[in-house]
Parts: C-alpha cells; sequence; structure tokens
C-alpha cells in the first residue's frame, strides 16, 4: 500500500482527526492521493451526529464497494470516527467490503493496524479507546498553512438527552497544558496565524489535569506565543460560560469576539427534556453579560427543531428567542433519533413533516435577521486575516475577529498577514470592502 486518500463526514473534530491520520500515514511513507480513483487505500472518517450523517456514509461505502469489486482493484477501505465507534466489528460482519474499522480514541494504532492488513492480513477493528490517548502527540498532517485546528480535550460529560456523542467519544479528557502551548509553538513557527482550539465542552477544559489549569488560563498562556495572532475555540455549553472566559475575551487582544454557543431551544420545558440545565432567561442574561463586557461579539448558536414533545408553544419560544438575541448566524437541525440515547425513549415524537416545516420557519427567520446583522457592518473597518484569492478569483479573501468572509480587491502578497478593510457592502454570507491605505 503507497497511497491514501482520506474522506470526512461531520465537524472540526473529524476534520482534525483527519489530519492526524493523515500524519500518521505520512510518517509511515505512504503518499496523499488526490482522489478515491488514485489511492491504494481510502479511509472514511464518519459521523453520527444525525441520521442524514449516517446515510451520507452508506451511500459513499456503497459507491467504494463497487469501486473494489470492479476489475479486482486491490483497495483497502478503513471506516474510522463516530460510526466506526457506533458499529465496531458490526461494519466487518454486515460490510464485507470494509478492512479495517478505527475508533476516534484509537487513532494512534492506524499505522499497526495498516501493518496487519498488509498483504492480505486479517481484517481488524480497533474501538476499545486508548485510555492515554490525550496524553499521545500523534502527528498532524496539516495543509492550510494559516489556521490551525489544536484539540484540548476530547470526550462530553453532559449527556444531553439527545445527543450520541459522550456515548462515542467517551468520558471529558483534557490534554496537559505543558503539550498544548507546545504544539501551539511548533505551530507558530511553521507560520501559522490562527489557532482553533477544539473541545466538544472547552469551558471545562482542566478537569482532572494534574496540574490544574482553567480554559481562560491556558488562553492567557498561548496568548504570550509571538507569531500566533487570533485565538478561537470551539465549543462552549452556555452553562459554562464563566466570568472568566468573559474576562479572557475582553482582555486577551489575540483571543477573538467570536463565540459559538448552542442554546438548542428557547422553550424551559423542551431544555428541561434535553437536560441542558440551563433556562432560556439564564442563557438571555448570559448573552447581556457577555455583550456588557465585549460590545462587539459575535454570537452563533445550534438549534434543534421538533424535539420529542415540542409543541407550537414551546417552538414559538426559540423563534422567540433567535428574535431576542439577534444571533449573527444560527446551525439549525431537525431531531434526529439516535442510538442509545435517552430521548429516544420521550413520549411525543414529532412527524417528520413537522419537523420540516419548524425547521423552514426557523431559517426562513434567521435569513432576515443575519443579513440585517450583517448590513451592520457596512462602514466600519475591520481586521481580516488574508487568506489569499477568493474562490471566484479577482479578489483577496479573508475573515474578520467575528469569523465573517470578508472579499476584497488588494495584492496577493497581503496573504498571510492582517489588513485593515472598509466594509462597503453585505451579502447574507459575506461581506466585501475596500482595503484601508
Ligand atoms: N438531532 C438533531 N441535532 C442534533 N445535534 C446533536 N444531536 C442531534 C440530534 N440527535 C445538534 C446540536 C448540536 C450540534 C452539534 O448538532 O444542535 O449542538
Ligand atoms: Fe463530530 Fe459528533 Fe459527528 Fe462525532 S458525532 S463526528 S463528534 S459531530
Amino acid at each position: 500500500m503507497k497511497s491514501f486518500h482520506i474522506i470526512t463526514f461531520g465537524c472540526q473534530m473529524n476534520e482534525h482527526d483527519s489530519e492526524r491520520m493523515s500524519g500518521i500515514l505520512q510518517s509511515q511513507g505512504l503518499v496523499p492521493a488526490a482522489s478515491v480513483e488514485d489511492a491504494e487505500m481510502v479511509i472514511l472518517n464518519t459521523c453520527s451526529i444525525r441520521e442524514k450523517a449516517e446515510q451520507k456514509f452508506y451511500s459513499e461505502l456503497g459507491r467504494l464497494a463497487h469501486l473494489k469489486g470492479r476489475d479486482g482493484k486491490r483497495i483497502t477501505i478503513a471506516v474510522a470516527g463516530c460510526i466506526a465507534q457506533q458499529e465496531g466489528k458490526k461494519l466487518l460482519s454486515r460490510t464485507p467490503s470494509v478492512d479495517l474499522v478505527i475508533g476516534p480514541s484509537d487513532i494512534a494504532r492506524l499505522s499497526v493496524m495498516v501493518e496487519q492488513r498488509k498483504d492480505g492480513g486479517r481484517r481488524v477493528v480497533e474501538t476499545g479507546g486508548d485510555p492515554e490517548y490525550h496524553h499521545k502527540l500523534v502527528p498532524a498532517a496539516r495543509t492550510d498553512g494559516l489556521k490551525a485546528w489544536v484539540s484540548i480535550m476530547y470526550g462530553c460529560d453532559n449527556f444531553c438527552t439527545y445527543c450520541v456523542v459522550p456515548y462515542l467519544r467517551g468520558r471529558e479528557r483534557s490534554r496537559p497544558l505543558r503539550d498544548i502551548v507546545a504544539e501551539v509553538r511548533g505551530l507558530a513557527d511553521c507560520g501559522y496565524r490562527e489557532i482553533t482550539f477544539l473541545g466538544q465542552n472547552v469551558n471545562s477544559y482542566g478537569k482532572g489535569l494534574e496540574d490544574s489549569c482553567s480554559f481562560p488560563e491556558l488562553l492567557r498562556q498561548v496568548q504570550d506565543i509571538d507569531g500566533i495572532e487570533r485565538i478561537r475555540f470551539v465549543t462552549s455549553h452556555p452553562r459554562d460560560l464563566s466570568d472568566g472566559l468573559i474576562g479572557a475575551i475582553r482582555d486577551l487582544p489575540k483571543v477573538c469576539e467570536s463565540i459559538h454557543l448552542p442554546v438548542q431551544s428557547g422553550s424551559d420545558r423542551v431544555l428541561v427534556s434535553m437536560n441542558r440545565r440551563y433556562t432560556s432567561d439564564e442563557y438571555r442574561k448570559k448573552v447581556l453579560q457577555l455583550r456588557d463586557a465585549v460590545p462587539s461579539v459575535s454570537l452563533t448558536t445550534d438549534i434543534i427543531v421538533g424535539f420529542p414533545g415540542e409543541t407550537n408553544e414551546d417552538f414559538a419560544m426559540t423563534l422567540q428567542i433567535l428574535r431576542d438575541v439577534q444571533f449573527d448566524t444560527i446551525f439549525a437541525f431537525k431531531y434526529s433519533k439516535r442510538p442509545n440515547t435517552r430521548a429516544l425513549d420521550l413520549p411525543g415524537h414529532l412527524q417528520e413533516q413537522v419537523k420540516e416545516e419548524r425547521l423552514e420557519q426557523v431559517f426562513a427567520l434567521q435569513k432576515e435577521i443575519t443579513l440585517r446583522k450583517n448590513r451592520q457592518h457596512v462602514g466600519s473597518v475591520q481586521e481580516v486575516l488574508v487568506e489569499g484569492e477568493s474562490r471566484k478569483g479577482g479578489t483577496l479573501t479573508g475573515r474578520t475577529r467575528g469569523n465573517m468572509a470578508v472579499n476584497f480587491a488588494g495584492p496577493r502578497h497581503l496573504k498571510g498577514s492582517l489588513a485593515k478593510v472598509r466594509i462597503t457592502s453585505a451579502g447574507p454570507n459575506s461581506l466585501s470592502g475596500e482595503l484601508c491605505a
């Protein structure tokens, strides 16, 4: 086996896990292939957060199995990520085309597994979860050059009743501070300018560490690293949004004024049923506190519509919280049944059509809000980290501290620098502007 190709589904954590699997395989001498057709090994790094994500994986697997069967092409198929963890060895018995199954906390075993399967060796499953994974320094093959993801913790202890993640990614484990700081220093030395800390619940970073450390403390340590210009993080649980973190966003110049704070629902009854452990008023208060301390903060959220038992009144409260809070952007989903989760047994599961209609309403409302919010930026001067030429060509593109995409004319050599851009117009997904002299 000489070449590999990775197809990634799901969240940023999965994107970053794919970088790590790529790093492991490259250190083993394998080379990345541009497409499935050119690869001897294909890894499907899967997501099972909603049924739709699973369906996408199974249809991709079907396509690959077909390719594998054709002309006796020798292609090794590995399934990684959350579906690998969920299904384990069942994947081997049900899908003869699959050669390797590897869970998210077993990635460090990938090279050994590839060796085992080489030359017609046995099919291998590793989903036991390495209890020391958070101490391992797994190489990551990053390709961006400017912006990097850095995992700071794995797993989740929150057990929201709809969510499969705690069952698949296990209990919360934080990486030691010194390992994270060393990784970020290394990234700065390689020219990276922005890092995004990843964790299911970054605000509770540090729990259980030998040398205790909080998330704001981690931010402070990284603030001092030369070369890094911007620090972002996802995801924060509203209940754990501490005064310390709000203070860090306000006071640390490199920490961007941008936070993803999933509210899920505007109804207290539904929030209890989801086991979110905050009320909609508590959420609103946190937002006020945040905006009081950091007026320019950009705020994004996740919404689930059609949770079991959600009445028209409950749903109206979700629309109301969207109107009240005025998020910059939202990610909204129809509730999806997930194996082993507590919500499965709740009464009042809704019909698909009801969920569909509610989702449409949420999107329609937020579309107006987002456009209005985007237009408020017109006339302002924004700091933009220049990422390079825009996809359409002809202009440069980059992101504001609030994580909005901005297109503007300028010389190519600005790539990688921070530019001042005056915003001249706003669309639903991006801003346009002109470079300040
Ligand atoms: N159904 C629909 N959406 C879900 N999410 C998590 N689990 C489910 C589910 N079973 C959404 C939540 C979460 C985001 C990552 O995905 O909004 O914040
Ligand atoms: Fe990421 Fe959750 Fe999907 Fe796993 S299930 S890939 S943790 S979004």
